[in-house]
């Protein structure tokens, strides 16, 4: 009750949300999603969620994934042979690497958070601004960009055809070997290998109802009831809209010292109307990827449970409101390869 009288100021704002969010997701479930050319079994779902499990399985090519893994993790791709992909999306460390900025060749310092790699596959635009549209085109980013690898496609292709066993096992593939192309499939087809089923969450989704406990629940309750779901949904929970950051109260003006990276969408499109729109970010495994937002202005969860409350729906939550909230993302959590995420670190997983 108390959330519909709050509500009631901000009706007109949750009422664009909600017709927003109901529009990308019957766009994006007919046009996008997932690999293409990847058919997916999705697990039997016992109720009418606005969130899906993610699949338990997904037919990938097992060559192109693991070539793609080691090219994942070659420093080769960069230009002084130091930076792999892995060295920021640490698949140790819920595929980031913890710093508020990333740290590429030479020690450059990057303009932004790092986002996840795991379940990437599944977000309708790559980046937080969404300037690439597919994982491939994604690479042709970090590989070129002055402060990451530094490198160049010509640059990467001859190092790659110096070792024998690289051409060897494109060529088993790839009857054209080693090109920006194909080196940009196979590391494509790992990254779509990078999804992580079986979330306590998707448990519960898929009828399990004892795998969340009550304060899990609610926290879930209070995230579909204060309006978060109107952004965060979908089977990556987040990555099948744009959105502003700042919706209700202005964020920037609020925190200060703008810079271009804040501008967002506004950079690729300069339309007015998305300045400071980002693609509404996943939530899987969010528990794992502290500092947040694009901007790493959020060291913790609870921190930014309160930000989004504020900015994005004009409600100031209660600290026992944002403790549910948080139980429920940390549920959130999921597999890789079988094994529960938050213990890859202290298990040693094989990177
Ligand atoms: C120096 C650190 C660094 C390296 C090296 C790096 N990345 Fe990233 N990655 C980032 C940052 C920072 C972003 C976000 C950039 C942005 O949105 O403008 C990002 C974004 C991404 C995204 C988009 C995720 C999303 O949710 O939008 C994917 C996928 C990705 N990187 C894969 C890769 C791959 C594959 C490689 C190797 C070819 C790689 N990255 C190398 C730092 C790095
Ligand atoms: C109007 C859409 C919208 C609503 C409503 C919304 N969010 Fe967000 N959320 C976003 C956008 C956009 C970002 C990325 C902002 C940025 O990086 O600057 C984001 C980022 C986040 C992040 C950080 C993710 C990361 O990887 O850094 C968390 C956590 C989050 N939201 C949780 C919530 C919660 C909890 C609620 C409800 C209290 C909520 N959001 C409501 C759009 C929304």
């Amino acid at each position: 009750m108390v959330y519909l009288m709050r509500f009631h100021q901000r009706f007109f704002y949750i009422l664009a949300i909600l017709l927003l969010a109901g529009s990308a997701y019957w766009y994006f479930s007919l046009t996008t999603h997932v690999p293409d050319q990847d058919s997916w079994r999705m697990p039997v779902v016992s109720v009418d969620e606005p969130i899906t499990p993610l699949p338990l399985t997904l037919n990938l090519d097992p060559n192109k994934v693991a070539l793609g893994k080691r090219l994942f993790n070659d420093p080769r791709l960069s230009a002084d042979n130091t930076i792999s992909c892995a060295s920021c999306h640490d698949l140790e460390r819920g595929g980031v690497d913890g710093r508020p900025r990333a740290l590429g060749i030479g020690g450059a310092v990057g303009g932004i958070n790092v986002p996840t790699v795991f379940n990437s596959g599944f977000n309708f635009r790559q980046f937080w601004d969404g300037r690439a549209a597919s994982l491939e085109d994604q690479i042709d980013g970090p590989v070129q960009h002055p402060k990451e690898m530094g490198s160049t496609w010509p640059k990467v292709v001859e190092n790659l055809k110096g070792d024998s066993a690289y051409q060897s096992d494109f060529k088993q593939i790839y009857p054209e070997g080693i090109t920006p192309a194909t080196i940009k499939d196979a590391i494509a087809s790992f990254e779509r290998s990078l999804y992580t089923p079986n979330s306590k969450f998707d448990r519960y989704l898929r009828g399990e109802k004892n795998s969340l406990d009550g304060e899990e629940v609610a926290g879930y309750h209070l995230f579909k009831e204060i309006g978060c779901i109107a952004c965060h949904q979908g089977v990556n929970v987040g990555g099948n809209m744009y959105e502003k950051i700042g919706l209700v109260e202005n964020y920037f003006e609020q925190r200060g010292n703008i810079e271009q990276v804040d501008l967002g969408r506004f950079n690729i499109t300069k339309n007015e109307e998305h300045r400071y729109e980002f693609r509404v970010p996943s939530l899987r495994n969010v528990a794992l990827t502290a500092p947040y937002f694009h901007d790493a202005s959020a060291v913790d969860l609870k921190k930014a449970v309160a930000i989004m409350g504020k900015f994005q729906l004009g409600v100031d939550l209660k600290p026992d409101e944002i403790d549910r909230i948080v139980k429920f993302l940390n549920t959130l959590t999921g597999e890789y390869e079988g094994r529960s995420l938050s213990q890859a670190e202290t298990t040693g997983h094989e990177k």
